[in-house]
């Protein structure tokens, strides 16, 4: 014991304080974030039944090869080896189980090594390449996700 044991007592109130000062940092950012993508997930629900035009899927396609195909794969099907962690999107994998709010969630923050898009794509963006990711679900799969995700009609 090279500390006084009030050293000590400073020292796990201390570490105490932080832990409670982290907690509060991570709680402020994750309402903050859940009101952001709440807010942003309004516009996302039109797009959920109807088809993108040509110029939409264009779009899409151009912001998914860009920014997300060297994870995924070109159309969704994952990159890679299997087990390597890069994650199919299309009707092979269970995305089409989460709702639009998660993986819009996913998509604007990221997750585990995937790195989120942030403030640098727009809603109706994001809205977009999400509805390209349904467009790789079976019908039976997409109905189940709008059902799930509250935008069946
Ligand atoms: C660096 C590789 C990487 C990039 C780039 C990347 N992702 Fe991901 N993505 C992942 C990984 C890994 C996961 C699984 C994350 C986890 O839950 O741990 C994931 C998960 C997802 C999910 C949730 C899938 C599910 O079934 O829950 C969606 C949706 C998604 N990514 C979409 C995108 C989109 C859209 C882009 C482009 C803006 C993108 N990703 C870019 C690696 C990546």
């Amino acid at each position: 014991m090279d500390q006084p044991p009030s050293h000590a007592l400073h020292d796990v109130a201390r570490r105490l304080r932080l832990g409670a000062l982290l907690a509060a940092a991570a709680f402020a950012l994750l309402a903050l974030g859940w009101q952001a993508v709440r807010a942003d997930g309004a516009p996302a629900s039109p797009a959920a039944s109807a088809p993108l035009d040509e110029a939409q899927l264009q779009r899409a396609q151009t912001l998914f090869r860009d920014t997300c195909a060297s994870c995924h794969g070109p159309t969704g099907g994952g990159a890679g080896m299997p087990g390597l962690g890069l994650p199919p999107l299309d009707a092979s994998s269970p995305t089409w189980q989460k709702s639009d709010v998660e993986l819009i969630l996913t998509i604007r923050n990221g997750a585990g090594v995937m790195p989120g898009v942030g403030r640098s794509w727009t809603d109706d963006e994001i809205a977009l390449v999400l509805a390209l990711i349904r467009s790789w679900w079976t019908p039976e799969q997409q109905a189940q996700h709008a059902t799930l995700s509250g935008t069946a009609p």
